[in-house]
């Protein structure tokens, strides 16, 4: 792409047609370049199986080529119409205790229904044949945020493919009882045919089943983008194919590092949480992540809201100034294309009160006007298009490992998955330094700092990546309740945290969490809550130590020589200052510079093309900074005069 493109959902099907001639007008001034078509129209489409309408979607695209509007097609398989469950009932979901999810709603089919799948790639194919060489066509959209609403179906065509599944993976049904431990509790299967998924049970489910379920389970939304996606490279080769991936910390159902490379463009829908006043934060982590999946390189902002939602309990709606802010933390971290959901704010179903970028009271609004505005802003940063980032410190998250430690029966509810990651990464981001949130298993070897945040489960070739990292001269931060387990959940003897054992010089005996508000003191004057543990020096040495709480003595932050490198644990949940000054510390050790001095709600990012630099300032404080950067200020076109106003952005080229 040439420019940062900027457009959305266009849905015309929901207006009269005459609508599609205001709706063109209205995108040019806006300077929308590229539209999402068609992802709720399979029912118009294809109004009865076999039979196609689509002469209005060919006016539509003709409409939009005809302007100069890209458009990123749908194959329209996201929500099936109501004739299909009603030919096959079978083709619907069903939860765990067995209740079956009517159409009405959407994404209502179980991911691994070859009845659906045929249906979806049969459109796909009329689809693909009949647009595959049209000048509008800039990218293919594979179903919407697969596994959004579907994401584990628990049916009985899924019973069957998920043994199928197992089979393949254990080949041999001892292999799967050694892995799922199911000498515990006299589970033990005879065969594959006796298994099922982990549908409601007395007691507890079987956490390497749960596990394994959950692998399954995205593995079957994967194969059902890959049939859509061969079909489309073989029809309209040279194409690009995407999906929308749902890269947010209340969403964790794909585990899309498997995903990642099968796509030929990355994009990922955000939308901020209104509730919270540092909802900013969350949007920044899930960014950077979003541009690991990509590899470091550019990703497409698929989805996101000019103002409020309609789906969070009180929404919201944007102050002047957050979406220009928002968009900008998106573009610094990678993004080249800012797109939203949805073009014209819909008069009927469910998403009526959702923003759009032609709000129900028109364009004579403060969201038309900063829409409008933003998009101007963003053509001037056009040259930053195909650019990439470089940091010197990554955040090392694993979706299995997410699944596998908020699994049930464990230490403390308390524990959960992103808490330690979100929280390093908040406190990196307040000193000036970018980030980068990767899987482990991708190159680490030129990273000076990895963060290894309450990773629960990993493999031994992960830990080895790691461990080798650091012989190697990297500095790596693990937090409590990190490679305790192997990927089966089986634990890793011999004292905790098993796989770090020699990385951290250090071994635990017993895990001591804390009762709900408990916090505990250390002696370098931090404090800590819901996590301490019987921690004992087996090389490294104590940094702090509890002075309070059930171990008081007892190490809390350790540092160990290890190779080239050091490994630091922090065995308690640091409160943010405490985190902070840690972090600092590191930051210091690891030689990681800041790209310029920083403070909190304060980003700095930049992105590269390997000649030039830009830095990216976004001011989320409501007062002025001072950005120790000197340059040409994109946004405002003019040199960089080292001062941001209070909620301003500033784009320099260095
Ligand atoms: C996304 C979805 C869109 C729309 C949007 C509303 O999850 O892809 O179709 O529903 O949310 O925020």
């Amino acid at each position: 792409m040439p420019a940062i493109a900027f457009g959305g959902d266009y849905n015309p099907e929901q207006w009269p047609e005459e609508v599609q001639d205001e709706d063109v007008r209205l995108m040019l001034e806006a300077g929308v370049d590229l539209v999402t078509v068609g992802v709720f129209s399979w029912a118009l489409l294809e109004p009865e199986p076999g039979r196609y309408e689509l002469e209005w979607l060919d006016r539509v695209l003709d409409r939009l080529g005809a302007a100069g509007i890209g458009v990123d097609l749908a194959t329209a398989t996201a929500s099936p119409p109501p004739w299909l469950a009603h030919r096959h009932p079978e083709t619907l979901p069903a939860t765990a205790d067995g209740t079956r999810l009517w159409p009405g709603g959407r994404q209502a089919f179980c991911p691994s229904s070859p009845v659906y799948r045929e249906h979806a790639v049969r459109l796909c194919r009329t689809l693909a044949e009949r647009y595959g060489a049209h000048p509008a066509l800039r990218l293919w959209h594979v179903g919407n945020e697969l596994g959004c609403h579907n994401p584990l179906c628990y049916c009985d065509v899924s019973a069957a493919a998920f043994r199928l599944w197992l089979a393949e993976r254990y080949g041999d049904v001892a292999e799967l009882n050694r892995a799922w431990g199911t000498a515990f509790w006299s589970q033990r299967y005879g065969s594959f045919d006796e298994v099922v998924p982990p549908r409601t049970v007395t007691a507890t489910a079987n956490p390497t089943q749960q596990l394994d379920f959950r692998r399954f389970s995205s593995d079957q939304h994967l194969a059902n983008f890959i049939a859509e996606r061969d079909v489309l490279h073989e029809v309209s080769p040279g194409v690009p194919v995407t999906t929308n991936f749902m890269v947010t910390s209340h969403i964790r159902e794909l585990d899309y590092h498997r995903w990642a490379s099968e796509m030929d463009v990355i994009s990922n829908d955000f939308y901020v949480t209104a509730a919270d006043p540092e909802g900013y934060r969350e949007l920044a982590y899930c960014a950077d992540q979003t541009r690991g999946l990509a590899g470091g390189g550019p990703w497409l902002l698929m989805e996101q809201s000019t103002s409020a939602v309609n789906w969070q309990p009180r929404n919201v709606a944007k102050q002047p100034g957050e979406l220009l802010r928002n968009s900008l933390q998106h573009v610094a971290r990678g993004a080249d294309g800012i797109l939203f959901f949805q073009w014209r704010a819909s008069q009927a179903g469910s998403e009526k009160f959702h923003s759009a970028l032609v709000p129900h009271a028109g364009t004579d609004t403060r969201v038309w006007r900063e829409t409008v505005e933003l998009s101007r802003t963003l053509d001037r940063l056009d040259e930053v298009v195909g650019s990439r980032t470089d940091n010197d410190v990554a955040i090392l998250v694993d979706y299995q490992a997410w699944w596998a430690c908020e699994l049930d029966s464990h230490p403390s509810t308390d524990v959960t998955y992103l808490d330690r990651a979100h929280a390093v990464h908040a406190a990196l981001t307040d000193l000036g330094i970018g980030v980068d949130v990767v899987h482990p298993d991708t190159d680490l070897g030129h990273y000076r700092l990895l963060v290894v945040p309450t990773l629960y489960s990993l493999t031994d070739a992960s830990a080895a990546r790691i461990e080798a990292a650091v012989s190697a001269g990297a500095t790596a931060l693990v937090t409590y309740f990190s490679g305790i387990v192997d990927e089966h959940d089986h634990v890793r003897l011999g004292g905790y945290p098993g796989a770090f054992r020699d990385l951290l010089g250090i071994r635990v005996e017993e895990f001591y969490p804390l009762r709900s508000g408990d916090r505990v003191a250390l002696s370098d004057g931090s404090a800590g809550d819901v996590w301490t543990e019987l921690l004992h020096l087996a090389g490294a040495t104590a940094e702090a130590s509890y002075v309070d709480g059930p171990l008081p003595g007892v190490p809390a932050i350790t540092r160990h020589q290890h190779g080239e490198g050091v490994g630091w644990y922090a065995a308690t949940r640091l409160d943010r200052p405490s985190l902070a000054a840690l972090v600092a510390r590191l930051v210091e050790e690891a030689g990681v510079r800041p790209i310029a001095p920083g403070r909190p709600g304060l980003e700095l990012t930049e992105r590269t093309d390997g000649e030039r630099r830009w830095v990216f300032v976004v001011n989320h404080t409501d007062t002025e900074a001072v950005v120790d950067v000197a340059g040409h200020d994109l946004v405002r076109d003019e040199a960089f005069g080292g001062r941001v106003p209070a909620g301003g952005v500033a784009v320099v080229r260095r």
